[in-house]
């Protein structure tokens, strides 16, 4: 987190803008290179939270592999320095020239969504004279109990085969001679923080594992997705999620085979706490029943808040007297949506003050825009300030 001799540095900075502590990230995946190798379990980096080199960087470094979710993520990974075959390339929408990319790339493999990708990916593989890894995405009916617009694993979402289409899919692919069934895949949601969803996953997980080992198939990769969730409400006290608690679950719960190989997709748990968005007041504006403090960051710069109702802890780093109000948080905007929370008690706060918004390594920076022509925002990085 941004120390008080860095916070010097930072004021000459132009608002808003990102700040990395990659000294936290590299102690989060401490954590979590640790206790995955204790279980033997294999780790990707779900790229889609956070695709900033620099991140990347400090990720590979930790010998994670990565989850890709476009092609473009998967030339990235490879130029950052990840090897191919610890890319696994997942979607609901693969197109023809992002499964050419993955296929000349030689990646791990893909997880794959529906027979009719099936079918694609055999197609191109062909053409190609290459023979395709697939593990099959299945829909495991669990409720993630977290925000309805990140839930996935629910028959109504469009992600993944449903188990009762299994039966076609096996007929179908081996008639598929371009691609080679090695796996299963799974995922629920993001943002889980009630881990009894785990839980309930490995049973659906071992049931399905059990019909294709009672059809003599031992698929030697089973990726139970990503998905833990993060403390936006108190990250200071909860820098390092619970890693230890998560994947003892699945050690305890999942009923596999001894050749069986389990792998993750976590994105949001490895990057969210290590990324702070810092912004200045730029006006306070008292109406008759509200109070508003408008920043320099908008939904822009953090989208979170407008598309998901995210709350992000808030923090006026700049007053320290005793004096506070109740505030609406909100950006500059020309729309209602862009503000990041309402009737929330801070220190009196003026303008010029720094104002930190907590947690937003993830899904926080990939998804900046330039909306009314703002300016794209920067990062700032703990390592360049020491
Ligand atoms: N695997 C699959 C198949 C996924 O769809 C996702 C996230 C992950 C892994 C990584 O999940 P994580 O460990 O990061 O929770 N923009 C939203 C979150 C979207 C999540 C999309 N899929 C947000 O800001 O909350």
């Amino acid at each position: 987190m941004i120390r008080q001799r860095q916070l010097t540095q930072l004021t000459e900075i132009e608002t808003p803008f990102y700040f990395y502590d990659l000294d936290l990230l590299r102690e989060t995946l401490a954590v979590v290179t640790t206790l995955s190798s204790t279980h033997k379990y294999s780790v990707h980096y779900a790229v889609k939270a956070n695709c900033n080199s620099r991140i990347l960087e400090v990720i590979k470094n930790a010998n994670l592999g990565v989850d890709c979710v476009s092609g473009n993520e998967i030339l990235k990974s490879i130029e950052i320095g990840f090897k191919p075959s610890e890319i696994v390339f997942a979607g609901v929408g693969k197109t023809d020239k992002e499964i050419v990319t993955a296929l000349n790339a030689k990646i791990f493999g893909f997880n794959c969504e529906s027979i009719q990708e099936l079918e694609v990916i055999d197609g191109l593989a062909g053409q190609l004279d290459k023979v395709a890894n697939v593990s099959l995405r299945i829909n495991p009916n669990v409720d993630a109990k977290t925000h309805k617009n990140i839930t996935t694993g629910l028959e109504e979402n469009k992600f993944g085969i449903n188990s009762w289409e299994l039966n076609q899919v096996l007929e179908k692919i081996q008639n598929l001679k371009h691609l080679s069934l090695i796996g299963l895949h799974f995922h629920i949601g993001s943002q889980v923080t009630d881990l009894s969803r785990y839980k309930e996953l490995c049973t659906k997980v071992n049931d399905i594992n059990r019909t294709f080992i009672e059809r003599g198939l031992i698929l030697p990769h089973i990726n139970v997705g990503g998905g833990l969730g993060i403390d936006y409400q108190d990250p200071m006290n909860n820098l390092i999620p619970d890693f230890e608690s998560y994947f003892g679950i699945f050690s305890k719960s999942l009923e596999l085979q001894k050749q069986q190989q389990v792998h993750f997709e976590l994105g949001r748990s490895i990057v969210g706490q290590a990324g702070l968005l810092v912004s200045k007041v730029l006006y306070e504006k008292v109406g008759r029943t509200r109070r508003f403090l408008i920043l320099d960051a908008g939904m822009t710069e953090l989208m979170r808040p407008a598309l998901y109702q995210a709350i992000h802890h808030i923090e006026n780093i700049s007053y320290k007297g005793a004096e506070s109000f109740v505030y609406d948080v909100v950006g500059p905007i020309c729309e209602t949506t862009d503000a990041f929370a309402r009737g929330v008690t801070l220190p009196k706060s003026s303008r010029g003050d720094f104002v930190i918004l907590y947690s937003t390594g993830a899904y926080g920076e990939v998804l900046k825009n330039r909306y009314n022509l703002r300016d794209e925002v920067q990062a700032i990085y703990s390592d360049d300030l020491k």
